[in-house]
């Protein structure tokens, strides 16, 4: 019989041996909250597939965000949902659209406590569901839709956002992003680039949460899930145009392709722990398969370890009260 005398179990003996040498860990600075907001509203409407995430009213939202603050929370990511959609989304460009209204009565409740970001893409605002415009053969037209994004870029900044957030996956879109908040004056309003988002069955409830009128798929526009190396082209692309900070979007099922951009960017590296990633553990947890709070911790802690350093979650509010509760 041997006797080690390497073992790694003696910093596992107690709490406080665990948590003095824990290599990573959370804190709510770091978290981001994803939030909907829907035009014509008189209650907040739950979202089925997402239980405890809601359809935001007016009045919830601004609740929910003065929450976001006083939890201390990094930021809030503005989602909006219209009445009327067209196949321009030109409900996007309106400056009392439900989104650009959103932006502006959320900084007004929360100020600079919160970074305020938003959703500048146009598949909540088209009746067709795509992220773009179509040309004549239904293809998603990249140029065309270019110009619009801009548009909608200095429409969210001129309401307040802090930090635009174009998810949309046209080429060039931090370029023509940029170059549009330079030209209004917008110097200071920051851009966190969707760089790798893959086309990922995960997203299926976000597609409730907006009421898609998607038909079809996003993969003429979105990476594909086989593809590793292309992520590192997509940020490449991203920080030349001017990103100020770069995304991969899903989390869990890419934790590859966060740790390769996480050790090449010298931006700060953000992860979107999509709808998908939550329905699956709040549906498991619901059933008394799993226990809800520690596979929550532990999904988050995992994006954290792969090398984000901010973490777009629903669960973000309630995962920073836990953190708050542990000291
Ligand atoms: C597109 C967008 C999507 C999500 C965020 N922005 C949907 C899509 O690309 O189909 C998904 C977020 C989630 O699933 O939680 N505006």
């Amino acid at each position: 019989m041997s006797f080690p005398n390497q073992r790694p179990r003696r910093l596992r003996t107690t709490p406080a041996m665990r948590r003095m040498t824990a290599e990573h860990r959370l804190a709510p600075a770091e978290l981001i909250l994803p939030a909907f907001i829907r035009e014509g509203l008189s209650e907040p409407n739950p979202i089925a597939s997402m239980p405890g995430v809601v359809q935001h009213t007016t009045d919830s939202l601004k609740r929910a965000a003065a929450e976001a603050a006083e939890l201390g929370l990094g930021g809030i990511m503005l989602f909006g949902i219209p009445s009327e959609r067209d196949a321009e989304g030109s409900a996007s460009l309106d400056p009392n659209g439900v989104l650009n209204r959103a932006i502006r009565d959320v900084r007004s409740e929360i100020g600079d406590e919160l970074v305020v970001m938003s959703d500048v893409c146009l598949d909540e605002f088209t009746d067709h569901g795509h992220c773009g415009v179509l040309d004549g053969e239904g293809y998603v037209d990249n140029d065309a839709t270019l110009e619009i994004y801009a548009k909608m870029a200095v429409a969210q900044a001129d309401a307040g956002a802090h930090m635009l957030g174009p998810s949309g996956m046209m080429d060039g879109q931090i370029a023509a992003i940029r170059q549009a908040l330079e030209k209004a004056g917008h110097t200071n309003t920051a851009v966190v680039a969707y760089a790798a988002k893959y086309a990922s069955a995960f997203y299926g409830p976000f597609r409730e949460a907006v009421d898609s009128q998607l038909k079809g798929d996003r993969r003429t526009y979105q990476m594909d899930a086989a593809n590793r190396r292309e992520a590192i082209r997509e940020v490449e692309l991203d920080l030349a145009e001017g990103a100020d900070v770069v995304m991969v979007k899903p989390a869990m099922s890419y934790l590859d392709i966060l740790a390769d951009v996480a050790a090449m960017s010298p931006v700060p590296v953000a992860a979107y722990q999509i709808s998908g990633e939550y329905s699956m553990i709040e549906a498991a947890a619901a059933n008394g398969w799993i226990d809800r709070q520690a596979a929550i911790t532990e999904s988050v802690l995992g994006i954290k370890r792969a090398g984000a350093n901010m973490v777009l979650t629903y669960w973000a509010a309630e995962l920073a009260g836990w953190l708050k509760e542990s000291r």
